[in-house]
């Protein structure tokens, strides 16, 4: 394989959700590389310990994605030195009071999913993604879902949300054709981290319960793995769509 156009030491990566599951992972493995990463999310303290550990060096960078105004802001409150960046992973996302019937779901927590999850998602994009094109370089890749391909009951909020990441990121590729910048979307099935848990709103318990039912899960790190192939490919290959599932 050739030498890959974007994963070299010194690049700049902005992480969202860092502070957990796949999203720390992912930074972890960026930084093993040498990759300057920007750890972005809600939960500073959990940044800054992030940072501390990591080999690379990396910014821990306070930003909630399913406001606004942050979103638009986003590149102005990194130092100058860190805004050209080279790898945007769009990872935050949550299923806050999920898993249960529609008519049962609080809408404000309706509203707060597909906020962050996709209004979020397409705000940071839009804030990174012009400077990627005028260097000509860059690589997004978004995290969606197996959920964003098919449906079950009692997850409809959720699925919207993964269906909304998927067409988007699919429609956005095609007008990224010959610009120099690249755009993946992982799409894990089962996962364990604390997402069942902050759906639950930190119900630890039955999270546990809910992971249990399961012959198995992914781990945050089989997903980084996935991510960094993505990234590790040539710049004349484009990995599209990679859907992972627990075997
Ligand atoms: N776990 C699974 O089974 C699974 C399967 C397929 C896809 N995914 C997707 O993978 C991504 C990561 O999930 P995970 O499993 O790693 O869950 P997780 O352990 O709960 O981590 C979620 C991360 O998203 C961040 N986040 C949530 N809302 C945010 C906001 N408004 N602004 C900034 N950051 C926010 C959280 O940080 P703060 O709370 O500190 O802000 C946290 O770092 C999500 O997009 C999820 O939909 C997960």
């Amino acid at each position: 394989m050739s030498e890959s156009a974007i994963l070299t030491k010194g690049a700049v990566a902005l992480v969202t959700g860092a502070s957990a599951g796949i999203g720390r992972a992912v930074a972890r493995a960026l930084s093993t590389r040498g990759v300057r990463v920007i750890c972005a999310a809600r939960r500073i303290e959990r940044l800054r310990a992030l940072v501390g550990e990591l080999e690379a060096p990396a910014l821990a960078f306070e930003f909630d994605i399913a406001d606004g105004e942050a979103a638009d802001e986003l590149l102005s409150r990194l130092p100058e030195d860190w805004r050209a960046i080279d790898i945007l992973i769009n990872n935050a996302g949550h299923d806050l009071g999920g898993r249960r019937a529609f008519h049962k779901q609080a809408g404000e927590d309706m509203a707060a999913t597909i906020q962050t999850n996709v209004t979020g998602l397409m705000r940071t994009t839009l804030a990174i993604l012009p400077g990627m094109r005028e260097r000509g370089r860059g690589h997004i890749v978004n995290m969606g879902s197996s959920s964003g391909l098919e449906w079950t009951a009692n997850h409809s909020v959720y699925v919207a949300s993964k269906f909304a990441v998927h067409g988007f990121t699919n429609s956005l590729r095609q007008e990224l054709q010959g610009s120099g910048v690249r755009l993946t979307e992982i799409l894990p099935g089962l996962v364990r981290t604390e997402f069942a848990a902050a759906r639950w709103r930190g119900d630890e318990e039955r999270a546990e319960k809910f992971y249990d039912k399961f012959d198995a899960a992914l781990s945050p790190e089989d997903v980084a793995d996935a991510v960094m192939y993505t990234l590790e490919t040539p710049a004349h290959v484009s990995i599209c769509d990679l859907v992972l599932r627990p075997a």
